[in-house]
């Protein structure tokens, strides 16, 4: 979604501000721009739809210049891609904005600013920011308190970035719903949506919380909470990696991503988990404490996450022995719900910042939920930040929009959490040491399916020039057709549909014909038998099937069903597995669609907006 990059210097930040929004472009974007002020009081301003390359080809031949600055990649939410629509935006050739978020009270304040003689140039609602910050300026307050009175008419959600021509040595930042990072440099300071922008010029991070106001300077940051208080916040020492902005020798993040799975969920299993199971204190201080008590678990998220939400129900009634929900947040926040007691609420998030989620986090906290645990890739992220406990899944920095490795690391999570909270419930001594021994396997069971890669490529072939799909899977493997279907349906553009295969002669069998490719992920389980008429349903009327399947599964192929044999795997872990050949399914049937694989079109990586 929208990324923010500002920066207070000496030397010129251009090329700062640039390599900021380059490294944002994961997110999802759709035209990019650049304000810039000189100490002599010049301001200057590029635009361009489209990519940041074409802003920085824009900026170079202009050879703007500036040692203060803020950048954006906007993508739109009112008004279409036109470059008047783009960040930042101006207010009367004074005061430059840029905001990630939605002002949802635009309209009356526009009308109001209007009133007040202001003319519009765009259809934003974040113009509205820039001539509000304006009005206080005109009455003689410094920025930082225009921008603290301005805030106070704002409805909706913000991380915005402000500067005033007249005042060339500050930003002043604002941030309520919208996340914002300040970067902290020496003789210099600098302010961004997401820390991956400011990665090569600081590792060092203060993450703004909500309503906090601050003023940021070369020398100095100040801030201040919702309600005016001068506060300190901790400083945050990143670890994430320099290079995870790479692609590593591979075509694509999003292969790269997927390649890393086996490192990735070895990583998160490091030092958590031994020969005898969890190690202490796993989910953070206090979490055993928490967990005796826990008699139900509710579990919120969105997309992939909710998937990785929707297969640990089934773990966690199976072998943990405990009642569990699972809800999309942005159902879950506007609907009422029972909180049963003693109730665990686990949201599921890579990034930590998905607005929905996080408003399903603090409806629940009001609810009067027991705990609250967040299982999250992003450590400072908002999420991390509200949550009682956090687990990090460790996934490294995720670029390609669709989720991989992020999903993976969050399932591998789920069995941990299955083994703590079974402990507690009468989990056998069977199960517990079945789910250790298939974690323990889990790397190099990976790596194993990973080598499968070539027969995808052929079936993705025959796959490409169809235009709809449906995915089946029983059991613990629904969830996984769900994401299979979401991965093809974001990175081809292929709709995709995905039934739990029992459901097929309830409606979707009408859609079978060979023009309808149906994918079935078959495990060697006890539902097996169970699919394999489910298979014979579509088979007699004629559909062409694509069978995931386990070695000894014993599925013929013929010419209506293809048969990808898949390593042979512990029942636990086989969600985990069979996920990685529906990825590269959903990889190489884009490759050869030729889509922007790694930003698919109208997709943001973080949705920081409901
Ligand atoms: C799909 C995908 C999205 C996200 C969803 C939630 O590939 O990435 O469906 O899973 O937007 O994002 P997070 O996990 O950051 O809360």
């Amino acid at each position: 979604m929208c990324g923010i990059v500002g920066a207070v210097a000496e030397r010129n930040v251009v090329e700062i501000l640039l390599e900021g929004l380059k490294r944002l472009e994961y997110r999802g974007y759709d035209s990019a721009g650049v304000a810039l002020l000189q100490n002599d009081g010049t301001l200057t301003r590029i635009r361009r739809t489209g990519k940041v390359q074409e802003l920085a080809d824009a900026v170079a031949e202009g050879a703007a210049l500036g040692s203060t600055g803020i950048a954006h990649t906007r993508w739109a939410t009112h008004g279409g891609v036109t470059e008047a629509n783009a960040h930042p935006h101006f207010s009367t050739e004074r005061v430059a904005v840029v905001h990630n978020g939605i002002i949802e009270n635009y309209v009356n304040l526009k009308a109001q600013l209007k009133e007040k003689g202001y003319t519009f140039t765009s259809d934003t609602d974040t113009e509205t920011i820039a001539h509000t910050v304006h009005e206080e300026l005109k009455a003689g307050k410094p920025l930082l308190d225009a921008v603290q009175s301005a805030v106070k008419t704002f409805h909706g959600a913000y991380g915005t970035v402000i500067m005033d021509k007249e005042d060339p040595s500050r930003v002043v930042v604002a941030r309520s719903g919208s996340p914002l990072v300040i970067g902290l440099g020496l003789g210099e300071n600098f302010i961004a949506s997401d820390q991956m922008a400011l990665l090569p010029v600081t590792r060092r991070f203060i993450f703004l919380e909500e309503g906090d106001v601050a003023e940021i300077t070369r020398r100095d940051v100040k801030i201040f909470d919702k309600d005016g208080n001068a506060v300190e916040r901790e400083i945050i020492e990143s670890n994430i990696e320099h290079d995870a902005g790479d692609k590593a020798g591979y075509r694509h993040y999003m292969l790269k991503e997927i390649h890393e799975q086996p490192t990735v969920v070895r990583n998160a299993l490091k030092d958590r988990i031994d020969e005898n199971g969890l190690t202490v204190d796993v989910f953070g201080q206090g979490a055993d404490e928490i967990f005796k008590k826990v008699q139900h678990v509710q579990i919120i998220a969105c997309g992939t996450s909710y998937h990785a939400g929707m297969t640990a129900r089934y773990w966690l009634e199976q072998y943990a022995n405990i009642s569990c929900n699972v809800e999309i947040a942005s159902e879950f926040r506007y609907r009422k719900s029972v909180v049963h007691p003693n109730s665990l609420l686990i949201t599921i998030s890579q990034s930590g910042e998905t607005a929905d989620t996080l408003a399903a986090l603090r409806l629940a906290k009001e609810l009067g939920y027991m705990s609250s645990l967040t299982i999250c890739n992003v450590q400072g992220s908002s999420l991390v930040r509200e949550s009682d406990l956090a687990f990090m899944t460790r996934a490294g920095a995720e670029i390609g929009v669709a989720s991989t490795k992020a999903f993976t690391t969050q399932l591998a999570a789920f069995l941990m959490l299955t083994l703590a909270l079974g402990k507690e419930n009468g989990m056998t001594e069977t199960d517990s040491k079945a789910i250790i021994s298939a974690l323990h396997s889990l790397p190099a069971k990976l790596e194993e399916t990973l080598a499968i890669t070539g027969g995808i490529e052929d079936l993705a072939e025959e796959f490409a020039d169809k235009n709809h799909s449906l995915f089946l899977g029983r059991g613990d493997q629904y969830p996984i057709a769900m994401e299979g279907a979401l991965k093809l349906k974001e990175i081809s553009y292929i709709h995709a549909e995905a039934y739990a295969s029992g459901e097929l002669k309830h409606g979707p069998l009408a859609l079978i014909d060979d023009e309808m490719p149906v994918i079935v992920v078959a495990p060697n389980n006890e539902l097996l038998e169970k699919l394999k008429s489910n298979v014979e349903e579509v088979r007699a009327r004629g559909g062409i099937m694509y069978v995931f399947a386990d070695k000894d599964a014993a599925f013929a192929g013929d010419e209506t069903m293809r048969v990808i044999d898949v390593p042979h795997c512990e029942a636990a872990i086989a969600p985990i597995i069979y996920t990685l050949p529906l990825q590269l399914l959903s990889y190489y049937v884009a490759l050869i669609k030729g889509t922007d694989v790694d930003q698919p079109r109208n997709l943001a990586k973080s949705v920081t907006v409901e």
